[in-house]
């Protein structure tokens, strides 16, 4: 049974489709080998542009995109369970991207019950807490709801994204994972996400996990593999 993931918030340009794309180009290379698919249920339609440029410049397509189905008009359940099985029939990982913004449409609550592990991107700055804080909140009532009603469970997991090593931004990620650890009881991720990669230079986050040379890069090592552990992925 395929493993789905979401990287979610609510604040948009925290990182979700980047690492999306990353955990799909690492996870379906070599040590991993995993099939991947991204569904693109953002109608900015950011991970179908981006796969689709990688492709035609001619990188390698390891991991698949699947459209999401009527992208503009929000969700449609039935058509999305339909697209969703079939993904996961051919899939060990299926990554959902979700748009940033909450639910004017009812799509990230419709969706998100269907995630095993919901990965929250935080960057280390006080304009994006709150709003990361009110999108776990809104994730603890799914996952607790889903628990009750369908008995699933959700991992939802908060890690911090674009980290500067050295900076004082680190100290301050770190309090404020540990006031959700005490006030949520919610266990981040201890490895940061540095920033490290552009956008443009993401393509099908091919070769990352295995083409590691500069320092700053050692981050993403240390993040990908404690990803894989906490989602028992195995090398
Ligand atoms: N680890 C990182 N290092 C450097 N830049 C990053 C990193 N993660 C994200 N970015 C940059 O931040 C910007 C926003 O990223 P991205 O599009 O992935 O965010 P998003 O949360 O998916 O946004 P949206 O809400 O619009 O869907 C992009 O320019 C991307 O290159
Ligand atoms: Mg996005």
């Amino acid at each position: 049974m395929a493993k789905t993931i979401i990287f979610g918030n609510q604040k948009g340009g925290v990182g979700k489709s980047t690492c999306a794309i990353l955990v799909a180009g690492t996870f379906s290379a070599a040590p991993f080998n995993k099939r991947v698919t991204i569904v693109d249920a953002d109608e900015q339609q950011t991970i179908s542009i981006i796969h689709r440029a990688a492709e035609l410049s001619g990188q390698e397509a390891r991991w698949a995109v699947a459209p999401f189905p009527d992208p503009i008009k929000g969700v449609s359940r039935k058509k999305f369970d339909r697209l969703l099985e079939d993904v996961q029939s051919k899939s060990d990982i299926v990554i959902i991207d979700l748009p940033g913004y909450l639910d004017t449409d009812g799509k990230t609550a419709n969706v998100s019950p269907e995630a095993d592990f919901v990965f929250i991107p935080v960057p280390p700055t006080n304009k994006d807490v709150p709003s990361s804080e009110d999108y776990l909140n809104f994730m603890l009532n799914i996952r607790d709801i889903v628990k009750k009603e369908f008995d699933h469970e959700i991992k939802v997991i908060p890690f911090c994204n674009m980290q500067r090593t050295g900076h004082s931004s680190t100290g301050f990620i770190r309090e404020v994972f540990s006031d959700w650890k005490k006030r949520f009881k919610v266990n981040s991720m201890k490895a940061m996400l540095g920033r490290y990669v552009e956008h443009e230079d993401v393509g099908m986050g091919n070769d990352l996990y295995n083409n590691m040379s500069t320092n700053k890069s050692k981050n993403y090592t240390a993040w990908i593999n404690e990803l894989a552990s906490i989602m028992k992925i195995k090398k």
